[in-house]
């Protein structure tokens, strides 16, 4: 089992590193457009304060090349000013003199924020050099990105080898959740699947493939299931190279009795008119962008019929609004259902929220690939290195 903060002990005035996960939408003047990722990690702030210890948090923002002041966690340091009213410093730098400073100044029960770790090239390649310095300001690591899990970089695995570790509130949530939902799924358990990513998101579909009463697939995935049932796509995306993982997956669908239902109408959009039409067929000057009505309906009488949904990925390219129709129905739907309802995925997520049913779904997790992970039942990479109990 992983260690967690409540297995620490006295940490009174001793310096514990938190990685957590602040990689939050932010518009073009600094403003935290939606700030659930912080708020989300409060509990495991505010446990580690009140224990006494001095708290240094890191994280990536985005994914800069070197410096980038667009991508500095300036604006994450004055939302948690405000939460923690003169508790809070920032540090203009991830490792060097200043940070070490910082660090050495600062007070039991108080924070400091670092910069950025991806303004240094050495964090996402694990380097030991970089693992080193940042290992060296504390005398504790905790690791609570979960949204950054599925990868082993210096400053959520590296450290973890340096330092005594173990997790927070956060990730211990969401791998509860997760394997809750998996390992003892409410029937009927619909799952709805979409995105472009085909290639990451195979591997799960044959997972789920044992686990669900129902596949719903749409978004750009659906295309390489069409072709794989001989349907004509026209111009919409396809992975060639998953062609027959994706032709294995229906015929275990089969086997198993499990219902697979992909579209069968389209909103397209049309390659040498540049118009946007409705459309059973995709012919070849064609590009399959969104579910069509037909489509949506039948999808919205599966999870009607639900007592578990997951979902994972939108059913078109929602964030141009005439394609972003059958995603935000699917929202509506899965939140008005009476099933016990998981979200994962940066673009559902944000899906659900734009929908306004945000309130009504039963989980929204932190987290995009890491969730894929865990539904997947596999081990999140970050976390091998996190002492066991
Ligand atoms: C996310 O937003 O999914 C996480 O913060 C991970 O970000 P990354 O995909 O840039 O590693």
């Amino acid at each position: 089992m992983l260690r967690t903060v409540r297995d620490l002990g006295d940490i009174k005035g001793k310096r514990v590193l938190l990685r957590s996960d602040f990689n939050v939408p932010i518009n073009k003047d600094g403003d935290i457009l939606d700030d659930t990722r912080i708020v989300e990690e409060l509990p495991t702030i505010e446990y580690l304060l009140k224990k006494g210890a001095k708290l240094i948090i890191c994280s990536h923002f985005g994914r800069p090349k070197g410096y980038d002041k667009y991508l500095s966690l300036f604006p994450v340091a004055v939302n948690l000013m405000k939460r923690f009213p003169n508790k809070v410093k920032f540090c203009e730098q991830v490792v060097g003199d200043v940070a070490q400073k910082a660090v050495e100044n600062l007070k039991d029960g108080h924070i400091l924020l670092l910069e950025n770790t991806r303004f240094d090239p050495r964090e996402e390649a694990n380097d030991p050099s970089f693992v080193k310095q940042l290992a060296s300001y504390a005398d504790i690591f905790v690791n609570d990105a979960f949204g950054t899990a599925h990868r082993k970089h210096a400053s959520n695995y590296g450290v973890a080898i340096k330092l005594p570790s173990c997790i927070g509130f956060l990730i211990e949530k969401e791998i509860q959740v997760f394997s809750d939902a998996m390992k003892h799924p409410k029937h009927p358990f619909v799952a709805v699947f979409g995105g472009a990513k085909v290639d990451d998101k195979l591997q799960l579909l044959s997972s789920i493939v044992r686990k669900a009463d129902t596949l719903l697939i749409g978004g750009g995935m659906a295309y390489t299931f069409l072709m794989a049932q001989g349907v004509n796509i026209g111009k919409s995306i396809v992975s060639f190279d998953r062609m027959n993982d994706a032709k294995n997956i229906l015929h275990e669908a089969a086997l198993n009795g499990v219902k697979i239902v992909l579209p069968v109408d389209h909103v397209a959009l049309n390659t040498e008119t540049n118009r946007v039409v409705k459309t059973k067929q995709l012919t070849r000057e064609l590009v399959g962008l969104d579910i069509g009505k037909k489509t949506t309906d039948l999808f919205v009488k599966e999870i009607a019929k639900a007592e578990q949904v997951l979902w994972n990925g939108p059913l078109g390219k929602y964030e141009e609004p005439k394609f972003k129709k059958g995603t935000m129905k699917i929202a509506k739907a899965i939140a008005k259902s009476d099933a016990y309802s998981i979200v994962g995925g940066g673009d559902s997520v944000s899906a659900v929220k734009a929908s306004g049913f945000a309130d009504q779904i039963s989980y929204l997790s932190t987290g995009g690939g890491a969730s894929l992970k865990l539904i997947e039942g596999a081990m999140l990479p970050a976390l091998e290195a996190i002492d066991q109990i």
